[in-house]
């Protein structure tokens, strides 16, 4: 594993796996709280099931964990060492000609998402390890709807989220793309992959402030 991470390209490749696997993680995120407007029913017993089923939380949970702490840290590292290559070709090229700003960006766009996990999981994912783990209540299975809407209650909290969306699919627009490509996804598949890409970098973080608002709105 070391020796992957010791070339350049390995480390990109690992940047990339971690990167789809924090994406399809937050799809089945999504998934689950879209829920919450359309079915509170369904979004307790979805909630419920993942908050008490054994394998999502002692081994899906801490490989989500490990995946982020991963990705945080493998994105400085090469943040890093592009910074000290790059000032080699700026001496020589426009380095902003050929890029978004979105790519130039990413490191920002991701510490702030990494402000907002911090502020999101020390609210209700430590809720969560609190009322099971530390100061163990009895399992109340539709709890977590009444929980989601008290959360939205805040003014403040619904604009630290929109704000973070709004990054967050600024993250995904070249985020997406360059996972692909890392692992090498890039030749017949590039077109279809750039839309699918589009829809899921501006659909997933637009419905997320759907959901935020709807909470805030309809109580
Ligand atoms: C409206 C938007 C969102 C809502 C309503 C929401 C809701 C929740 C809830 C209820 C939990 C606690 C569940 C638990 O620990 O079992 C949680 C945990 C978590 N959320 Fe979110 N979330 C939202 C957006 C996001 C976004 C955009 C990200 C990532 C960028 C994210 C990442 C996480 C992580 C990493 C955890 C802890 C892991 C877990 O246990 O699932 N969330 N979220």
């Amino acid at each position: 594993m070391s020796g992957i991470l010791n070339s350049s390209i390995g480390r990109k490749f690992a940047m990339a796996l971690s990167a789809l696997f924090l994406m399809f993680f937050l799809l089945q995120h999504f998934a689950i709280n879209i829920l919450s407007v359309f079915s509170p029913d369904a979004f307790n017993e979805a909630s419920h099931f993942m908050g008490t089923f054994w394998a999502v939380q002692f081994i899906l949970q801490p490989i989500l964990i490990i995946g982020i702490v991963f990705h945080f840290t493998m994105g400085i590292i090469l943040e890093l060492k592009n910074r000290r290559a790059r000032q080699v070709k700026y001496a020589k090229n426009n380095g902003n000609a050929n890029s978004t700003w979105m790519s130039r960006n990413m490191i920002w766009t991701g510490l702030l998402i990494e402000a907002f996990l911090i502020v999101h999981m020390s609210q209700l994912w430590w809720h969560e390890i609190t009322v099971k783990y530390i100061s163990p209540m009895k399992e109340d299975p539709t709890r977590y709807y009444h929980e989601l809407v008290e959360h939205f209650e805040s003014p403040v909290i619904v604009g630290i989220y929109i704000v973070a969306f709004v990054f967050l699919a600024l993250h995904l627009l070249h985020g997406f793309n360059s996972a692909f490509q890392s692992i090498g996804a890039n030749n017949k598949y590039t077109k279809a992959l750039k839309g699918v890409s589009k829809v899921y970098s501006i659909g997933i973080p637009v419905g997320f402030i759907f959901i935020a608002l709807y909470h805030h709105f309809a109580h």
